[in-house]
């Protein structure tokens, strides 16, 4: 309280629940949750992560039940990363219609038909013996277009295979545009793209290498990856996602890039999705385990962070224990 101004109080409208409840200006719809989903080739009983308490890879059978409940939950999409059982130097299963996210992608869509978004994480380091994201050439370096076209031919499997969206998630120069003729040509001129379009060269992703088995064999991903002290990169990379034909863009992760979320939500005139990745998740599993933070508060705490930051997407794995709650 002040001196001069007795009558300013910021607290009033905190009083009660009813009354925070009623100016609060930041709110959760399960629509716009998206439950990132790890389906692997030829396991019988789900596997549990280490890494992502409550997380596992899914078998084909399992993993129609996650969605059936995700769909129940008011969930509003699913994201498949399929881990194939053979991995080879072009990361062949990812285009294959009888490979493993094919198949679960219109495992997902039988099940659940259009109540969720089914959508493809579009990327070859799962499928790759190396664990990069795309053709390596022999001195050892992602090979920018040559991985463009198995991106556009993996586009079009999945597709196929029902996906009602596609996310490239490669961060090659030109994916949107290459995915979105491809697209075009195959007679999918409706599937939208999410454009992964700024993915930074993050620590976080630590858990879901372990969960998609896709950590590189040697260097890192800094050289396609944005590195975590720039922002202006952000901007160009959405704009050229933009001029290629997204329909919807990506930041990810989300915490550690609040800002960046709010610079793209207030530039672009597009759904801007924000990605709470799998170190995310385990560093709040990880402390409430230890009984260090509430594990309920935070989790709430962080998606509403992310929401207010102006993502109006967002994937998390706690997709569907948010929505039922909400
Ligand atoms: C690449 C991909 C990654 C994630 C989503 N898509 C990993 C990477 O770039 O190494 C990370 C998601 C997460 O950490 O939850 N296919």
């Amino acid at each position: 309280m002040s001196a001069e101004f007795p009558e300013v109080r910021a607290r009033r409208l905190r009083g009660t629940r009813a009354l925070r409840a009623m100016v609060a200006e930041t709110a959760l719809r399960p629509a716009e949750l998206v439950l990132p989903v790890f389906v692997k080739e030829g396991i019988v009983d789900p596997q549990p992560i280490g890494s992502m308490p409550g997380v596992v890879q899914h078998t084909r059978e399992s993993l129609r039940k996650a969605a059936a409940d995700a769909a129940e939950a008011g969930v509003g999409g699913i994201i498949v990363f399929g881990i194939p059982a053979d991995k080879d130097g072009l990361g062949s299963a990812a285009d294959d219609p009888e490979g493993i996210s094919q198949l679960a992608l219109s495992d997902i869509r039988r099940e659940v038909g259009d109540d969720l978004v089914v959508m493809a994480d579009l990327c070859l380091c799962e499928y790759t013996d190396h664990g990069h994201c795309g053709i390596v050439t022999p001195a050892g370096t992602v090979d920018n277009d040559s991985t463009l076209d198995r991106y556009a031919s993996t586009a079009i499997a999945q597709a196929r295979a029902g996906a009602h969206l596609v996310a490239p998630s490669g961060m090659m120069d030109g994916q949107v545009g290459a995915i979105r003729k491809a697209l075009d040509g195959a007679g999918f001129r409706d599937v939208p793209i999410c454009g992964y379009s700024v993915k930074y060269a993050s620590a976080f992703y630590g858990p879901f290498r372990e969960a998609a088995e896709g950590a590189p064999k040697f260097g890192d991903r800094a050289t396609h990856q944005q590195d975590p002290a720039n922002v202006l990169e952000s901007l160009k990379e959405v704009g050229l996602d933009l001029a290629e034909g997204a329909d919807m863009v990506m930041v990810k992760p989300a915490l550690s890039y609040l800002d960046v979320i709010r610079r793209i939500a207030d530039t672009v005139r597009v759904p801007v999705a924000a990605y709470q990745v799998s170190g995310e998740f385990a560093m709040v599993e990880a402390a409430a385990a230890n009984g260090w933070v509430d594990r309920d508060k935070a989790i709430m705490e962080t998606l509403t962070s992310i929401r207010r930051a102006g993502a109006s997407v967002i994937l998390t794995y706690w997709a569907a224990e948010v929505a039922r709650k909400l």
